[in-house]
Order: structure tokens, then C-alpha cells, then sequence
């Protein structure tokens, strides 16, 4: 255990704690004997705990606001990073699974259309505070962090190994370099277009070049080129990477979100101001619910991975064919994703993700890495028996967006087409969006990683926790669609619509 869990308690309640061999059965000890309530855990965020101590130059960020929500970055040019991360939806699209490029629409409302080939794998995830220094790795899984070894030129380990260029200024600008080059999410099939097909081929390289074309093409981007970077003296010396540079100062800034009630309680010092029952499900969250063994420090998180049994719905992020589970279930890739492990390949790591961030929690859902649970209170119950609540769950009508338009592609060159799936092949898919949970062989192993013991907690206490979560939302960050510009220098229509109505619900 980090000592940075225990830091919030005084140092004799600390003594007593470490003597004893189970966090969860001492807090008990310490909740019944009716201590005072703990002091605050941490300090508050402040400007130099952010990627350019929180103030990256205006030319940066407003080339990044443009890009952000310039669907000129997507192969077909038919999907932006906003449409994902939809700064009125909490910074994500609220759907468990999202359809990225090719969909339509935008939110709960979003669809296939022709060219649509899978669903996303995973929930697309809250950029909130996204720019704040002590995020060490990127996605659920983790699988972009710094390589301080110098293994790779451009300073991080990622998917793209050897490829990923020099000249990224931070881990944050790192992760701009690949919904780009997903052909799910943003690039497009082969054949479609020269990234997408630069992508299926996997000339990673070209397909970054290929988009710096496209901005050094446009005379708007390339004269803010110029002006946001001392290393760009013409349209010929724009590089992806700039743009990623610049998707990340502006993430950092837009993104950033510390006026909740919370924050207000770091600053202060004390926790009085809340909500009566949200002090009561503080206390919890810090003592008996044991929350805050995972989800410590300011952002509610230890950036640790830990398998707490959520669930599998939808296609997975599986890897590896496997001939045994092919014969089983006649998909060639395992449908679960096995999180850190797919980085690792360590046993420990099986079904282990990323602690999320709870900022603004309340306004980001579905939740979970695969948005399986779309009420708070449901992510919330599940931790407290995981193996239970994993055993009785059902995936709700309505979650994953139904797929109208699949398309699926065959031959190859000349011969290469797109053809709607028939009948027989579209029921396929819906078999396999419920495919794990319904393999009791395939959820008893995602349930023999569960690393959370049971905690009892009453429906009052549930609900003082979600009390408590509630307080970790800033008001301002309900909708911040004042964030997406007019129109962006490529001329296409900005994704979201900057005039779309701000969703109604919580
Ligand atoms: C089709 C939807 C989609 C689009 C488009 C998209 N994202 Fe994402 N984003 C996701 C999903 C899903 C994840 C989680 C992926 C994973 O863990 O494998 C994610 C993860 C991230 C993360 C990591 C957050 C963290 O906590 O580690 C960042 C940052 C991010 N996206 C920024 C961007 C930027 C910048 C763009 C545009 C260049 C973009 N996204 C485009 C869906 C999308
Ligand atoms: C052992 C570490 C651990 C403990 C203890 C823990 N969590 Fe979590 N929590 C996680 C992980 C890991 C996830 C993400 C799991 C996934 O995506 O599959 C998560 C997800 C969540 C989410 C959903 C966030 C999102 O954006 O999807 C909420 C809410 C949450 N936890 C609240 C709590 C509360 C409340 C408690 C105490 C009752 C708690 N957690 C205890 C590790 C933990």
C-alpha cells in the first residue's frame, strides 16, 4: 500500500493502522471507536501541478480547440475528437460503446451508417484534468507511458514501438498520435482513404504525414502553425507531431476542472461546508468503504490497475487468436479484454484496469472501461461484492447503441468491397456484444482476479457515498460546449454542432 492512502490520518491512528495486517478490518476498528473525522487527504491542485505549470501560450491552445473539433483529422473526414469527447456530455459521448468514424449523430443518438464495421471496445474515457502532471500512463490499459530507459527515440512506450517520432512534449501530446491511426475510431478502412489504408497496412509514419499535408495545405492552420511554434517557419515544416503538441495544451487548459465543492474542502481544510450526508459518505469513502485504497490524492485515483470484475459487454479489446476458443465460440480473438495484462503479460495483471478519476464522476457515464453499468449507484454496488454483482448482471436494453448499418469488408486490392452483412452475420454480432457475460466459463475467470473483499455497506451508506460523489462535481463543468469554436479552418462542419442543445438529464 502507498503511504500517500494513509497520509490524511494522523500520525498515531496511522501507527495503529500499519501494526495490523488488513486496511479494510483496521478502519473498521477505527469507525466504530467513533474517531473525529480525518483530516483532509491532500493538498489542493495548483497551476504548476498542470502540463505548462496550467498556462500553455493562447496561440497553442486555440490551434489545439481548432483541431480538437476539426474533423479534417479523421480519415474520411467525418469524425472529430470532440465527437468522443463531447465537452456538454462530461468530456466523453455517454454511450457504453461508442461508434466512431462513419457513425452519425452525436450522444445517445449516434448510429452506423454504411462504411461502420465494429463497435469501439471500450468507453471512451473523461478528459478531466487530463493535463495534470501526475498521469504517468494513458487508457484503461496503460499502455502509453514514459520510457525514461531511452529505449525508443521518442522517449515512450507505446504500440507504436520504434515509430512513434521524436519532439512530443508530453505524455498527454503522445496519446493525440493514435485515435488518428485507429481505423475504428477516426483513420477509416482500406481503400477508403490514404490514411485508413496507410493504417491497414501499418505505415504508421505515412499516415501522420499524410495529415500534416492536409494542414500544411490549409493556409488558416498553416499560418497558426507558424505563429504557435518556434520550430515552424512554413507550411513545410509541420509535422503530426505538432499537431499533437498543441491537442495537448489545449486538453490540459479546457479540461481542467478543480471548483468542485471539494476543492473548495482542500482549500479550506475542513469538510464542514458539505452537505451533511455527503460528510457522512466522506468519512466512509476514507475509512470503512476503503474507496480510497485505490482512488487517492487530488483526483481521486492512485493510477494504479486493479481488478475489480466489471463486467464484458460488447466486442472486447481481445488479442491474439487462440484455435481452442475459436472451436469454443467460433470467434477467432478472445471477446474479453484482459486490461493491463494485454500490456504486460503478468498473471497479476489479468482483468486489471486503471483506477479512473472520479472528478465529475456523476457526469460520466456509462461507467466502467466498457460502460457496462449506466447508473452510478449500479459502479458504485458493484464494488461492494464484485464477484456477486458480476454473477447476477444483465446487460440492459438500450446500452450499446444498436448497429442499423454494418458493414463488412472482403477481398483484397482491385477486388477489395464494402457489403452490408446479412442476416446470419449481423445476429453474430449481437451474440458476440453478450458473448463473455454469457459464458459462465469465461466470467469465473474474470471473477478469480477480484482483488476488493466484500464490504457491507446499508442503502443509507450507498447513498451517503453517492452523496459524497457528488460533491466531486464543479458546477462549471456540466456543459462547457462554449468550448467548441464556430467553424475550423478546414470548412467542414465542426463535431459537436456548436449550436447542439446541451443534453437534458444528469
Ligand atoms: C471514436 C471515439 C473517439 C475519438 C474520435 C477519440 N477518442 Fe479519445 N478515447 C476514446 C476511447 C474509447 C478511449 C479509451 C481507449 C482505451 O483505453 O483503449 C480514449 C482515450 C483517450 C485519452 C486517454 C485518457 C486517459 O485517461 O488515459 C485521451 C487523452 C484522449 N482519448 C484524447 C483524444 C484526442 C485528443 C482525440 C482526437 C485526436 C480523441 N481522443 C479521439 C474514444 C475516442
Ligand atoms: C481495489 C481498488 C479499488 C477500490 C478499493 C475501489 N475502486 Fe472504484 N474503481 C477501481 C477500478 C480499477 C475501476 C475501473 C474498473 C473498470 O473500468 O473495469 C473503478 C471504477 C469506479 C467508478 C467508475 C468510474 C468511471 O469513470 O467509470 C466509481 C464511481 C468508483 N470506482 C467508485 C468507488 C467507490 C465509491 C469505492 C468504495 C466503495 C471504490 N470505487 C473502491 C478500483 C477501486
Amino acid at each position: 500500500m502507498k503511504m500517500s492512502a494513509l497520509s490524511y490520518l494522523t500520525p498515531s491512528t496511522r501507527a495503529c493502522i500499519r501494526g495490523t495486517t488488513s486496511l479494510v478490518s483496521a478502519l473498521a476498528v477505527l469507525a466504530s471507536s467513533a474517531v473525529a473525522a480525518p483530516d483532509l487527504p491532500q493538498d489542493p491542485l495548483r497551476d504548476a501541478d498542470f502540463l505548462h505549470d496550467g498556462a500553455p501560450s493562447e496561440a497553442l491552445v486555440e490551434l489545439g480547440r481548432l483541431l480538437f473539433f476539426d474533423p479534417i483529422l479523421s480519415g474520411n473526414r467525418n469524425i472529430s475528437c470532440g465527437t468522443c469527447h463531447d465537452p456538454a456530455r462530461g468530456s466523453g459521448d455517454g454511450l457504453a460503446l461508442g461508434i466512431g468514424e462513419g457513425g452519425v449523430g452525436i450522444g445517445p443518438d449516434r448510429r452506423t451508417r454504411d462504411g461502420v464495421i465494429e463497435r469501439v471496445p471500450r468507453n471512451a474515457q473523461p478528459l478531466w484534468n487530463i493535463g495534470a502532471r501526475e498521469y504517468v500512463t494513458m487508457f484503461h490499459d496503460g499502455r502509453l507511458e514514459p520510457d525514461p530507459e531511452g529505449t525508443f527515440a521518442s522517449g515512450f512506450w507505446s504500440p507504436a514501438r520504434e515509430h512513434l517520432p521524436k519532439g512530443l512534449d508530453n505524455l498527454l501530446a503522445a496519446q493525440a498520435m493514435f485515435p488518428v491511426t485507429s481505423a475504428t475510431e477516426m483513420a477509416g478502412q482500406k481503400g477508403e482513404n490514404l490514411v485508413g489504408t496507410a493504417v491497414a497496412e501499418d505505415r504508421l509514419e505515412d499516415a501522420w504525414a499524410l495529415l500534416a499535408d492536409r494542414l500544411a495545405e490549409n493556409a488558416e492552420y498553416s499560418a497558426r502553425f507558424v505563429e504557435a511554434f518556434a520550430d515552424v517557419d512554413g507550411p513545410g515544416d509541420i509535422a503530426f507531431v505538432h499537431a499533437a503538441n498543441a491537442l495537448a495544451a489545449f486538453q490540459t487548459v479546457a479540461f481542467r476542472s478543480d471548483d468542485s465543492p471539494y476543492d473548495e474542502a482542500l482549500e479550506q481544510g475542513t469538510i464542514d461546508h458539505l452537505p451533511k450526508a455527503a460528510q457522512d459518505g466522506f468519512r466512509l469513502f476514507y475509512g470503512v468503504a476503503a474507496c480510497a485504497r485505490c482512488h487517492s490524492g487530488p483526483l481521486l485515483t492512485d493510477h494504479g490497475f486493479h481488478a475489480i470484475g466489471v463486467p464484458q459487454i460488447g466486442p472486447g479489446k481481445g488479442h491474439g487468436a487462440d484455435t481452442g476458443y475459436w472451436r469454443a465460440s467460433g470467434f477467432k480473438d478472445r471477446l474479453e479484454d484482459e486490461g493491463r495484462y494485454r500490456v504486460t503479460f503478468e498473471e497479476s495483471d489479468l482483468f486489471a484496469f486503471r483506477t479512473p478519476s472520479l472528478r465529475n464522476v456523476a457526469l460520466t457515464g456509462p461507467w466502467g472501461h466498457d460502460g457496462a453499468f449506466d447508473t452510478l449507484e449500479g459502479i458504485v454496488r458493484h464494488h461492494l461484492n464484485p464477484r456477486a454483482s458480476l454473477a447476477r448482471y444483465t446487460q440492459k436494453d438500450g446500452l450499446l447503441p444498436d448497429l442499423d448499418h454494418v458493414t463488412e469488408q472482403t477481398g483484397a486490392g482491385s477486388q477489395l468491397i464494402f457489403r452490408p452483412l446479412n442476416a446470419a452475420r449481423r445476429d453474430a454480432f449481437d451474440l458476440r456484444d453478450g458473448w463473455v457475460q454469457g459464458s459462465p466459463e469465461l466470467t469465473a475467470r474474470i471473477a478469480d482476479e477480484v482483488e476488493i473483499a466484500p464490504v457491507a455497506l446499508t442503502d443509507a451508506e450507498v447513498a451517503q457515498i453517492l452523496a459524497f460523489l457528488d460533491q466531486l462535481t464543479d458546477p462549471t463543468a456540466r456543459d462547457r460546449s462554449a468550448l467548441i469554436p464556430d467553424a475550423v479552418p478546414s470548412g467542414l462542419p465542426p463535431q459537436p454542432a456548436p449550436t447542439h442543445p446541451p443534453p437534458t438529464g444528469g
